[in-house]
This record gives C-alpha cells, sequence and structure tokens, in this order.
C-alpha cells in the first residue's frame, strides 16, 4: 500500500470516528489529483476570480510569486463593494472596521498585521512589517502608527462606507451576532501563488467577522492559522470561523500533512475532520482550506457545502467547488 493510501485510509477510518454518518456528506477524494502547471494561483470565493487577475498580471510575465499574492489581494482590498475584506467590510459591534492580513513566501519570511484601522492595503502593510522590521506582526494602534511613519495614509473616505453604516445602524436594534460564512456572506481572501521559477507564496486579508467583539482578532493574519508556507512543502490558506483554525494551528496543519505524504487534497480534508473533531455538536460552522504543494498539486476541502476557489493558469481560469462533508440543512 503506497504511504498516500495509507494515509488516506487512516483519515477516512478517522472520519468515521468523528463524524455522524447520519449527517456526513463527505464527498470521495481524488485519487489523482491535477498535475504541475506553473505558473498558477488559487484563491478563496469568487472574488478570487478577480484577485487571480491581478496576480496573473504578475505571474504571466515571469514575475516573483510574492509580488503576484501581494497585487491578487490588494485588488479585492481596494472593491468598497465587498463586505468581508479591505474599509468596505463589516465593522465590529462598536462600529469600527477592523483589518487583518498577512503575508509569507517560501523562505519562511512572513508579515502580519492585524486591528489595522483606516488604511486601504492591510496586505501592503503586512508586507512591509516584514521586510522593514525585525518583526512579523504589528498589531492595532501601533501598525498604524508604524504604518503611517512608514510611507502609508489613511483613507479620505468615510469608513464604514455609507451602505455598511446603514446596515450597522439596523443591526444594531438587535445587535445578534452570528458566526456563519457561507457562499452569500463569503470572507476572507486567501490566495497561494506558484510563479514560474518554482518560488511560492501565500497571502490573507479580511476585515473580519461581522459585528466581532471590539478587539477580536481571527485566523486571518496569524502565520500558520491562516496562512502558512513552507517551500520544502507547499502551503494553505482558509477561510471560515478563524477561532477553528486557531485551535488547530490550521495551515501549519495541512502543510504538516503534506510533508508526510498526504496530497493538498487529502490535508484539507485530514484538518476538517481534525476541526469537526474539536468541535463535537457544532453546526453551522464553516471553514475551508486550500493547499498547493510545490509540484503545483493543489486542492480544498471545507466543512459545508458551497466554498469554491478561483484557479488561474495558462489554460484555466475558472471556479472551482471544493468538496465537503456536509450539506447545509
Ligand atoms: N476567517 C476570517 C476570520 O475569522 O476573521
Amino acid at each position: 500500500m503506497s504511504r498516500r493510501r495509507f494515509l488516506k485510509n487512516l483519515s477516512l477510518a478517522g472520519a468515521g470516528l468523528a463524524i455522524n454518518p447520519l449527517k456526513s456528506a463527505a464527498q470521495p477524494l481524488n485519487p489523482d489529483p491535477s498535475i504541475k502547471d506553473n505558473p498558477l494561483v488559487i484563491s478563496t470565493w469568487i472574488h478570487g476570480m478577480e484577485a487571480n487577475a491581478g496576480a496573473w498580471s504578475v505571474l504571466e510575465s515571469g514575475g516573483d510569486a510574492l509580488d503576484a499574492v501581494q497585487k491578487g489581494v490588494a485588488v479585492t482590498e481596494n472593491d468598497l463593494n465587498n463586505r468581508s475584506v479591505g474599509l468596505g467590510g463589516r465593522p465590529d459591534r462598536d462600529g469600527h472596521v477592523t483589518l487583518d492580513a498577512c503575508i509569507m513566501d517560501h523562505d519562511s519570511r512572513c508579515g502580519s498585521v492585524a486591528f489595522l484601522e483606516d488604511i486601504i492595503h492591510p496586505i501592503d502593510v503586512a508586507r512591509a512589517v516584514m521586510e522593514k522590521t525585525p518583526h512579523v506582526m504589528l498589531v492595532g494602534e501601533g501598525a498604524q502608527k508604524w504604518a503611517l511613519e512608514n510611507g502609508f495614509s489613511k483613507a479620505t473616505f468615510e469608513v464604514p462606507v455609507p451602505p455598511v453604516q446603514k446596515d450597522y445602524e439596523e443591526w444594531l436594534i438587535k445587535s445578534e451576532y452570528k458566526t456563519g460564512v457561507n457562499v452569500e456572506n463569503h470572507d476572507t481572501i486567501g490566495m497561494l501563488a506558484l510563479d514560474a521559477s518554482g518560488r511560492m507564496a501565500g497571502a490573507c486579508t479580511t476585515s473580519g467577522m461581522a459585528y466581532k467583539i471590539r478587539g477580536r482578532v481571527g485566523d486571518s493574519p496569524i502565520i500558520g492559522a491562516g496562512l502558512f508556507i513552507d517551500g520544502d512543502v507547499g502551503g494553505a490558506t482558509a477561510t471560515g470561523v478563524g477561532e477553528a483554525m486557531i485551535r488547530t494551528a490550521g495551515c501549519a496543519s495541512v502543510v504538516e500533512s503534506m510533508r508526510r505524504g498526504a496530497s493538498p487534497e487529502e490535508a484539507c480534508y485530514d484538518i476538517v475532520q481534525r476541526i469537526l473533531k474539536k468541535h463535537p455538536g457544532v453546526n453551522g460552522m464553516q471553514v475551508g482550506f486550500l493547499a498547493m504543494n510545490m509540484q503545483g498539486e493543489y486542492g480544498g476541502y471545507s466543512v459545508y457545502n458551497g466554498f469554491n476557489y478561483a484557479l488561474r493558469t495558462k489554460d484555466r481560469n475558472e471556479m472551482v467547488d471544493a468538496k465537503y462533508m456536509r450539506t447545509w440543512e
């Protein structure tokens, strides 16, 4: 039995123990995932199509994966109609839009910002933290102060943007907090790219959960939770309820599964299993993972149906439905 097959059987056996079979709609894994086709880029949700186009403009001319992912997710941050990424996002329960982002490359260089306000492109600040400081992560007021001292400016438009402010005022009437994430209420953009020279990088950026407690930070800026890259193995990024990714070091776990021989899709499946096992009885918690190895194989898996990702290669430019464990009831 091959190592990969052994690992797959192990995962499926574990799944039987962890999941109520009556509720499970687990889909079978691909025996042979996609083969090397670099450069390529994948990113979460439908907003990934435009983001991939931004990344592709770098990748198709032989550019660096790190530049590609930064440029790619910046497209989504720039879209003030996006309600879960950038300054067009929904605020916390006190009415402030707070942004989280991180970036990482195959040499384990990484930078991150969290709880950042009023800066249009947190991903650019994350990269600057990586390149200009001896640190990995800056947060809140300190992150904003550092950004302003290092060439970034505050947005000059109203934040929250007017339609978001209107929704927020309506939300305040009942002040109900729901952490549901599905295709209508999608969140984070996470992106992974492999360039023509075989370098990998990833980026992840979000405004986080709508109406969260002020100060809450999700997985997206946390290296190992919302994003992880290891140049010997590959990378992973995540979307959904960030607390679940933090509890399980989600993306680092995906990369470690690939290191032990799992395909990207199998590795995403494994972490979804583990998350469900760690949250017994929890319903309605969407979590989705994307992974790519250094050979350019890629895949995704989510708890619930509805999670999809954008794929761009020289021949393909399309949405792919991720496989899933459960269907929404
Ligand atoms: N996945 C984004 C968040 O939980 O903030």
